[in-house]
């Protein structure tokens, strides 16, 4: 077998937050590609050169511009765009089930319909992430209900995406492109296809194993990190240090990279890709720990609101931002869900207010929508998100607030003490 044309036509599976920038990456570099998605409104939303992601950096101009210079294109026919294709590029959701358990329905669904368009000699590569083996084990066996056998008529490896919504296109010239393949093969074929694809340099590694791993690595290291510094917020409040500055002079020291300690971690990745280590590759104690601790943080500001405030019990609270993070639309695994669980048990009447989502999006989760014009009557407020629109928020607009939750350790306590309200920060 030669290696893949690779002037071939991309095709990339799941137009996601994720995806669909990667679409545009490829087009950018003149590659010829087609979109794929399940949602037919995502797919005219991209022909029409009209982004239906919020907040991604670059993606409104770079998207019309591939469309317009007819460079991209989207379709919900998955099998006959792969069968069209030299490349495939899977990209699609890979979460958890309600026991934490990875749940593969979706790469499953994609794997079965990219079977049945896959042409001898086209590349695959799962750039979602997955359990240690799942490429090999999962989506290749997967791929065979085609009748062709990989490694012999079609090259497979994982290239774990490692970008961060909001800057994807910066992260995917800065961060180097870690390819492992079911053999040499692939992994060289995926090289090639990502030296023309992208501007970052390659990163090969000796399996699919191994790529998946590493991505696996990454998230568990930025949980655990964080867990620590989780930890070293609630002990530093006791000894009445701040954490922040306390970080800060250790992290001086060159072996010292202590990340920021909040009020919950969220998104894709971390409260996710652990648990792929957990269920598949356990026993692993820390990386359960961790997710303990970060998990808990909703439960220790429920803590440090009902002290402050007297119990929760019939009071009102705000919290600011649903998102799981400052300036992204993006609410997966969001520690206001958790927040709004945890003071909603206690008593408390909880509101959602999020400049990025309409009230009508906040209500489908089953939240109370708030608006700041104006801001509503509460007992306090939590900043659980600190998008970009509330800096410069008047507190002093929120009548009857008593205590302010500074849950990223953004605020000003002497500006939050200067409107009459107690400041509680997360270790500060
Ligand atoms: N979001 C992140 O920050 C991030 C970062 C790095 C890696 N990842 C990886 O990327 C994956 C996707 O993330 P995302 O944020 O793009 O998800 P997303 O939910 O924004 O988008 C997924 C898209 O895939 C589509 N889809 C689902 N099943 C499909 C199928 N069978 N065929 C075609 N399309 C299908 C959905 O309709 C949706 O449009 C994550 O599960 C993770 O493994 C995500």
């Amino acid at each position: 077998m030669t290696g893949p044309d690779q002037s071939g036509q991309v095709c990339v599976v799941g137009l996601g937050k994720i995806g669909l920038p990667l679409a545009v990456q490829y087009a950018s570099r003149g590659l010829q590609v087609v979109g794929c998605d399940l949602s037919a409104e995502v797919v005219e939303a991209v022909n029409r050169g009209q982004s239906p992601i919020a907040a991604e950096e670059g993606l409104d101009e770079r998207l019309a511009a591939a469309v317009g210079q007819g460079l991209l294109r989207a379709t919900t026919d998955t099998a006959a765009a792969v069968a069209g294709s030299r490349t495939v590029v899977i990209i699609v959701p890979v979460l958890l089930t309600a026991a934490n358990v990875p749940d593969l329905a979706a790469l499953d669904a994609a794997t079965e319909t990219i079977a049945r368009g896959l042409q001898k000699d086209t590349l695959v590569l799962v750039e979602s992430t997955v359990p240690v083996g799942t490429t090999r084990g999962r989506v290749g066996t997967g791929l065979e209900a085609s009748g062709l056998t990989m490694g012999r008529d079609f090259r497979l490896a994982c290239s774990p995406e490692r970008v961060y919504s909001g800057r994807i296109f910066a992260d995917l010239r800065a961060y180097p492109k870690v390819v492992g393949g079911i053999d040499e093969e692939s992994t060289q074929a995926a090289a090639r296809f990502y030296s023309q694809a992208l501007d970052a340099t390659i990163f090969t590694v000796r399996d699919a194993e191994t790529a998946e791993f590493v991505k696996l690595a990454e998230s568990v290291y930025r949980d655990v990190n964080i867990a620590l510094a989780n930890e070293l917020a609630r002990t530093a409040a006791q000894a009445g240090v701040d954490v922040g500055e306390a970080i800060a002079a250790a992290n001086s020291q060159p072996f010292s990279h202590i990340h920021q300690p909040g009020v919950g971690v969220g998104g894709h990745c971390m409260p996710v890709n652990p648990y792929f280590l957990i269920d598949g590759l356990g026993p692993a104690p820390l990386t359960s720990l961790a997710r303990q601790i970060n998990d808990g943080m909703a439960q220790y500001a429920g803590e440090r609101l009902a002290a402050a405030l007297g119990g929760l019990s019939g009071r009102r609270v705000l919290i600011l931002g649903l998102a799981y993070r400052a300036n992204v639309k993006e609410v997966a695994y969001s520690s206001a869900l958790l927040l709004s669980r945890v003071l909603s048990e206690a008593g408390a009447a909880v509101l959602v207010h999020d400049p990025l989502f309409s009230p009508q999006e906040i209500e489908e989760l089953g939240l109370r929508p708030a608006s700041l014009e104006p801001p509503p009557a509460v007992d306090a407020v939590v900043v659980q998100a600190y998008h970009d629109e509330y800096r410069g928020l008047d507190l002093s607009a929120f009548q009857g607030c008593r205590a302010v939750l500074d849950g990223r350790n953004v605020l000003s306590r002497q500006a939050v003490e200067a409107c009459g309200m107690k400041y509680l920060g997360i270790g500060r």
